[in-house]
C-alpha cells in the first residue's frame, strides 16, 4: 500500500487495495490502543486516531467481505477489561409474538392457514411447549465441542457468556455432543432457576444476613451475567433447549422430531409439551398448564405454540421481530391490591405528561411493583382513581404494571378528584391539551429538561445508538453539569473534556478507567446504520419498525433528507390538504410507503420543518463536529435479483401463494412493497378481481403483470 492510496476516496480503492489498508490499520490501531490504554502514553492525537477508525469503518462498509476477525470496529478501545465480549449472531435471535386470549389464537392458527393457502380440512399440527421465564442463550458446537456461548442481546449481537455457560453440569449443558449431531449446531433455549433452588439459595443468604434475591429469573439473569464466572459456578443454573440457530445440515423435519434429536444428544428438554392437531388439544394443553403452573418447579408465563413442520416454518418466515409460525399464548397477568399515596407526573421526551401511581409497594407475582401507569387524565376520570384509594395493580410479563380498578367500598371520606396541573412540573410552561388528543404537552421544547433528557436518553438507548456506559443518570448527570445538552455535544465531549478530564472525574464519580471507557463506547458509534439514526432522532410515532421501513425505502441519509425537506416544504404549502396526492408529489410517495399514514408523515414533515431539528442532524454529521458516518441501510439480500429496489403493488386475489407470503417473498428478493398505485411503483401485480388499483395503473401505464408472470420475474414460478 502506498501513502496516497490512505488518501484516496474509499469508493476508488480496488478490491486487493482496500485488503491491505484494512491489514495495515487493524495493526495501526491496535499499536495505539496498546500505547494509550497500557502504557497511557498515545503517540497521535485523539482526531488522528479518530480519522483511522473512520476510515477503517468506511472501508468495510463497502467492503463487508473484507471485514477482518481483528477488526477494530469489534473492539471497543482496549480489550475489553470490564464488561462482556460481544458475539455477533449468525442467524438473529428474534422475540415471539403474543396471544392474550383464545380469540387471538384462532387468529394466530388462521393467519397460518391463510398464509398456506390450507384448506378446513388439511391438518396444521401444531406444538405446545411451556414458556419458561429466564434468559435466553445460544450455544454453538463446531465438530460436538461447545466453542461459544451468548446472551440473546438486541437479538443480533449478544454476550459473550462462553466461560459461564462453561460452569453449568453436563446434564444441563453438555460440553460434547455425541456422533452424529451435525458439525456445526448452535442449541437455543433457556437458562433459569428452579423455584426450589432459588428457595435453598435465599435460605443460604438469610443466615449470612445479606440481602435476599426478589425472584428465579432475575436471579438467574444475574448470576449468568456475573464477570467472574466463579460467581456463576456457585448458582444453581439449568438450561432447556427449545429451538436452534445455524446447523451445518438439517436434523428434522418436524418441530416434535428435532425436540426428540435435542434430547438424544443430552439438552434437557421443556416439559410437558404436546403436538396438537386440532385447535381444541392446543387450547386443552393451555389449561392444563394454567392449571399446574403453581405444581410446576419452574415459573413458566405462558405457553409456546410453533407449527410443527420446519418446511412450513420456513415458508412462513419472520415479521419484523417475530417468527409467524409461532407465538407466545401468555398466561393471564398477575394482580394485587395496595394503596395509591399519590399521583406523580412524569414528562416524557415528546413533551407528553404521564400521570404515575405511587403505590405502598407490594408484591405481584413476584415482583415488587411501587409504581404503576395511569395512562392519561382520561383514563384517570374513567377510572375515578383518587390518591388515598386501595386500587388493584396487575402486572403482565415485562410490561409497567397497571392500575386496574378502584375498591369504592375503601375510599377514605376526603378523597378528592385528581386534578390535572396546567403548567409542566419541570418547567413551568403551559401544559396544552389539544383538540382530539387525550395527551397534554409541556409546550417548554427544548427549554425544558425533562423533555431535553428523555430525548437525549433515547438517542443514546439500546435501539438506537446503544452507548455502553452512557444511560439515563449519566446523561442526566452530563445534562446538569450542562456538558451535554444536544446529541453532537455526546461527540464532542472527550475533545471538550480531554484537558479537564480530573474534573470529569471528580463531577461524575466514574474512575478515569470508566472515562476512557465511556470515550471508546462512544467512539465506536461514530458509525451508524441508517435505521438507528432515524430511530435515535426521537420523532413522534416513529419506533424502530418505522425507522427500519424509511432506511430501506430511502437508502441513504442524504436521500431521506433531501425527501423529507421537499416533503415538508409541499405540506408548509398546502396544511389544508387531507389527501396525500394534494400536498405533493414527494409527501405522496412518503405515504405510499406502506404502514406510513398522513398522521406520522405529518409528524415527520414537521420535524423536519423546525430549523433545530435539521440542525441536530446537519452538526452530527458535521466532520468538524460530530464527524458521523451514517451507512446505507440495503435492501435485504438479493441486490441481484430481478425486482430488487422496486416497487411492487399486489391487488386482487392470489392463486398460488396467497397475498401475505407474496408479499414477504417480494421483500425477502430485495423488493419494497406498496399499498397503493403511484408514478413510482415499478410493478402491478393483479389477482383474480384486482378492482381501482388495476385501473389506476392502466392509467398510468405502469407495467402490469399477472400472478404466473410474477412468479417467472420472482424466480420462484
Ligand atoms: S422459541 C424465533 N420457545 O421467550 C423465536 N422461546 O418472548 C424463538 N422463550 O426470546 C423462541 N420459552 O427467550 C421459544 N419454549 C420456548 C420458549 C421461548 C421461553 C423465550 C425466549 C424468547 C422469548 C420471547
Amino acid at each position: 500500500m502506498t501513502a496516497d492510496t490512505r488518501e484516496r476516496p474509499v469508493d476508488q480503492l480496488t478490491e486487493a487495495e482496500a485488503a491491505a489498508e484494512l491489514a495495515a490499520l487493524a495493526d495501526e490501531i491496535a499499536a495505539h490502543d496498546r500505547a494509550y490504554h497500557q502504557a497511557d502514553a498515545p503517540t497521535i492525537s485523539d482526531a488522528a486516531y479518530d480519522a483511522l477508525r473512520r476510515r477503517n469503518a468506511a472501508i468495510e462498509v463497502r467492503f463487508p467481505a473484507l471485514k477482518r476477525d481483528d477488526s477494530p470496529s469489534e473492539r471497543v478501545g482496549a480489550p475489553v477489561a470490564a464488561g462482556f465480549g460481544k458475539i455477533r449472531h449468525r442467524v438473529p435471535m428474534l422475540s415471539l409474538g403474543n396471544a392474550f386470549d383464545e380469540d387471538d389464537v384462532a387468529d394466530f392458527t388462521a393467519r397460518i392457514r391463510r398464509f398456506l393457502l390450507l384448506k378446513d380440512e388439511d391438518p396444521l399440527a401444531i406444538v405446545a411447549e411451556p414458556k419458561i421465564d429466564g434468559l435466553s442463550c445460544s450455544l454453538r458446537y463446531e465438530d460436538g465441542v461447545l466453542v461459544e456461548a451468548a446472551t440473546r442481546g438486541d437479538g443480533q449481537q449478544g454476550e459473550d457468556v462462553t466461560a459461564n455457560i462453561r460452569t453449568l453440569p453436563d446434564t444441563e449443558v453438555p460440553k460434547r455432543l455425541p456422533a452424529g449431531a451435525p458439525s456445526v449446531l448452535e442449541v437455543r433455549g433457556e437458562v433459569y432457576m428452579t423455584r426450589d433452588d432459588f428457595a435453598v439459595l435465599n435460605a443460604g443468604r438469610a443466615e449470612r444476613g445479606e440481602p435476599l434475591y426478589v425472584n428465579p429469573r432475575n436471579t438467574a439473569a444475574g448470576s449468568l451475567r456475573q464477570l467472574d464466572p466463579t460467581v456463576t459456578a456457585g448458582r444453581p443454573l439449568r438450561f432447556f433447549g427449545y429451538t436452534w440457530g445455524e446447523t451445518s445440515a438439517p436434523f428434522a423435519e418436524t418441530q416434535w422430531n428435532a425436540r426428540r434429536r435435542l434430547a438424544e444428544w443430552g439438552f434437557p428438554l421443556n416439559e410437558p409439551a404436546a403436538r396438537c392437531e386440532r385447535p381444541d388439544d392446543l387450547l386443552a394443553h393451555y389449561r392444563r398448564l394454567v392449571a399446574d403452573r403453581a405444581t410446576l418447579p419452574f415459573d413458566i408465563d405462558g405457553v409456546v405454540y410453533k407449527v410443527d413442520r420446519l418446511d412450513w416454518q420456513a415458508r412462513l418466515g419472520f415479521v419484523s421481530r417475530s417468527p409467524r409460525w409461532a407465538v407466545a399464548h401468555k398466561f393471564p397477568p398477575e394482580q394485587a391490591q395496595t394503596l395509591l399515596k399519590a399521583i406523580g407526573i412524569q414528562v416524557g421526551r415528546t413533551g407528553a405528561l404521564t400521570p404515575v401511581a405511587l403505590l405502598e409497594p407490594v408484591t405481584v407475582g413476584g415482583v415488587v411493583v411501587a409504581r404503576a401507569t395511569l395512562h392519561n387524565e382520561d383514563e384517570i376520570a374513567r377510572k375515578d382513581v383518587r390518591v388515598g384509594d386501595t386500587v388493584t395493580v396487575q402486572r403482565a410479563g415485562d410490561v409497567i404494571p397497571q392500575i386496574v380498578g378502584v375498591d369504592l367500598d375503601r375510599r377514605p371520606a376526603d378523597a378528592e378528584p385528581f386534578v390535572v396541573p396546567e403548567r409542566c412540573p419541570e418547567c413551568g410552561s403551559l401544559a396544552i391539551r389539544e383538540a382530539g388528543e387525550v395527551v397534554r404537552r409541556c409546550t417548554g421544547g427544548l427549554i425544558c429538561p425533562a423533555q431535553a433528557v428523555e430525548r437525549l436518553a433515547h438517542f443514546v438507548s439500546r435501539d438506537a445508538f446503544d452507548i455502553e456506559g452512557l444511560g439515563y443518570k449519566q446523561i442526566k448527570l452530563f445534562f446538569e453539569t450542562g456538558r451535554v445538552t444536544r446529541p453532537v455535544d455526546i461527540f464532542t465531549l472527550e475533545r471538550r473534556e480531554e484537558r479537564r478530564l480530573d474534573k470529569l472525574v471528580n463531577v461524575t464519580g466514574f474512575g478515569r478507567k470508566s472515562v476512557e471507557n465511556l470515550f471508546a463506547a462512544i467512539a465506536a458509534r461514530r458509525t451508524i446504520p441508517l435505521d438507528r439514526f432515524i430511530y435515535a432522532l426521537g420523532i413522534r410515532q416513529v419506533g424502530q419498525a418505522t425507522a427500519r421501513l424509511l432506511a430501506r425505502h430511502y437508502g441513504s441519509l442524504g436521500a431521506w433528507q433531501a425527501a423529507m425537506a421537499a416533503a415538508a416544504a409541499e405540506r408548509t404549502a398546502h396544511p389544508e390538504a387531507t389527501k396525500p396526492a394534494e400536498v405533493g408529489e414527494t409527501y405522496d410517495a412518503l405515504c405510499a410507503i406502506e404502514s406510513i399514514g398522513l398522521a406520522m408523515a405529518d409528524d415527520l414533515t414537521s420535524f423536519f420543518a423546525e430549523p433545530h431539528n435539521r440542525e441536530v442532524i446537519a452538526d452530527l454529521i458535521d466532520p468538524a463536529q460530530g464527524g458521523l458516518t451514517v451507512t446505507d441501510v440495503a435492501a435485504p439480500q438479493a441486490a441481484d435479483s430481478a425486482v430488487a429496489g422496486k416497487t411492487i403493488v399486489f391487488t386482487g386475489t392470489m392463486e398460488a401463494m396467497g397475498r401475505a407470503e407474496a408479499k414477504a417473498r417480494a421483500e425477502a428478493l430485495g423488493a419494497k412493497v406498496a399499498g397503493s398505485v403511484s408514478k413510482k411503483t415499478d410493478y402491478v401485480v393483479v389477482g383474480a378481481d384486482a378492482g381501482s388499483k388495476e385501473k389506476k395503473a392502466r392509467e398510468l401505464g405502469l407495467a402490469i403483470l399477472t400472478e404466473q408472470e410474477w412468479l417467472d420475474l420472482a424466480g420462484s414460478g
